[in-house]
């Protein structure tokens, strides 16, 4: 039997997609994957550092492995991800039984690492430069008919509150041609939704050198020619950075039929105050305004945020702000935090840290609001009829997950293959998804 290997992925998109590239390159090199850890040659921990509870997880989770390293000298334990690359040899003195560390940069290293580990002991590549870009990596993928792609990693703003530019290293974009080499191999085997991933996809293409012409952006141009694509039928990005939402990108969103009429659009604080502070360089009349555009140019468009509660020196007042600014803008759903210094940001050593009791309570008072705009804004499209992609199988048993443009999650009610595309009416709503009925069923696609 060929040897196996469990991974467990932390934080956000851009580590998922990480985890597909790392189940790969092990399929690649002749192994399976497992959901038992007690069967594995190979457990990956794939970290994230964006939030405290992080680091306790990742220790917690080796505190777990032990015995069972212990017990099977063979088996290979790899931590990978941002808090590999934060870590760094901090992991193998706390956890001696670690058998890799694979920075963010390193990926393509992995193979190669567990080999050396196998004669030599413990090793560990941090570097601080990307030189592949995990696209171009082999990929286990979760589904058939969708796919992400890597059109940058790192980040050149400095948000005093992210750990993000310190883990993921400067902004690097990806060749435009190579972008769409894949998504053209991806579009020639089945997929029919991408995801553009960056940590600041408007500002793709700045670092890029374009021989005879101006260092200009070239997100928008991205679009245009990923919607050129036939097959990929949605088209979608996260995330962008409010400061550099540019006319062209509203422009190219509204002209391209592919890109989803959804938007990721982080406010993290509706106070000026405390924008500045954390380094975020529009303020919230300017937010609002970008938000009205956007909304005048791509009818029903759905906006989601990230929100962070109890920034260092947040006052009542500055919290107010920002449940105005909720209120005003309407979000189809948010993501809210609760602030976490990182050690290494500039916000970490800020006066004015607010106590803990205050914090949730005013996260709880956000999630309220939040949840009754959700809850509104999900009603509202009832009694829709929409396209939906399905994703796969829904909670109870027979039914089916799929997925608006929106972005908005719907249940139908009979099975039905992922990849399909289907007309759904809109029956019922709850904050966070809708319920549906069948209206027509088009070609399933992927499979
Ligand atoms: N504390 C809390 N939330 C944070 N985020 C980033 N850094 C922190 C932090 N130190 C949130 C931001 C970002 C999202 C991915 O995570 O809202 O947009
Ligand atoms: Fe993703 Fe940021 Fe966490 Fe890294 S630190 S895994 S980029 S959320």
């Amino acid at each position: 039997m060929e040897p196996t290997f469990l991974i467990r992925t932390f934080g956000c998109q851009m580590n998922e997609h990480d985890s597909e590239r790392i189940g790969g390159l092990l399929m690649a090199d002749g192994m399976a994957p497992t959901e038992v850890a007690d069967d594995a040659r190979v457990i990956v921990l794939n970290t994230c550092a964006i939030r405290e509870n992080a680091d306790n997880k990742l220790y917690g989770n080796l505190g777990h492995l032990k015995p069972l390293k212990e017990r099977r000298p063979d088996l290979r334990i790899v931590v990978a991800g941002c808090l590999a690359q934060k870590d760094q040899g901090l992991i193998q003195r706390k956890a001696p039984w670690v058998d890799v560390v694979v920075g963010t940069h390193a990926l393509p290293q992995l193979l190669d690492l567990l080999r050396r580990s196998e004669t030599d002991g413990p090793q560990m590549d941090v570097r601080e430069y990307t030189e592949v870009f995990p696209s171009a990596l082999p990929a286990a993928r979760a589904d058939a008919f969708r796919a992400w792609v890597s059109i940058a990693v790192g980040c050149d703003n400095a948000c005093t509150f992210c750990i993000v530019p310190l883990v993921r290293g400067v902004q690097r974009s990806r060749p435009i041609g190579e972008i769409l080499a894949e998504v053209q191999g991806l579009a020639a085997r089945g997929v029919v939704e991408v995801t553009l991933l960056g940590q600041n996809v408007n500002t793709y293409g700045r670092d890029l050198s374009v021989p005879g012409s101006s260092r200009r952006p070239l997100f928008a141009r991205l679009l245009r020619e990923v919607n050129a694509i036939d097959a990929i039928r949605r088209i979608r990005f996260t995330s962008p950075h409010p400061h550099d939402f540019t006319p062209d990108v509203i422009d190219a969103m509204a002209e391209c039929d592919d890109v989803c009429e959804h938007i990721h659009f982080p406010l993290q604080s509706g106070s000026d105050r405390i924008l500045r502070a954390m380094q975020r360089s529009y303020r919230r009349e300017r937010y609002l305004d970008w938000l009205g555009r956007i909304r005048a140019a791509i009818p029903d468009v759905a906006v989601s945020t990230d929100i962070i509660v109890g920034f260092p020196g947040e006052t009542e007042e500055d919290f107010r702000e920002t449940l105005d600014v909720v209120e005003r803008a309407g979000f189809d759903s948010a993501y809210q935090f609760q602030y976490s210094p990182r050690p290494g940001t500039r916000a970490a050593t800020m006066d004015g840290q607010v106590p803990k009791a205050v914090v949730q309570d005013r996260f709880d008072r956000l999630v309220t609001l939040q949840e009754a705009i959700s809850l509104a804004k999900s009603r509202a499209q009832v009694g829709r009829t929409v396209e939906v992609l399905v994703e796969g199988d829904g909670r109870r048993r027979g039914s089916t997950q799929a997925r608006t443009r929106t972005n908005r999650i719907v249940h139908l009610p009979e099975p039905i293959v992922p990849g399909t595309f289907v007309q759904a009416r809109v029956t019922d709503a709850a904050a966070h998804h809708l319920t549906g009925e069948v209206v027509a069923e088009q070609v399933s696609v992927g499979v």
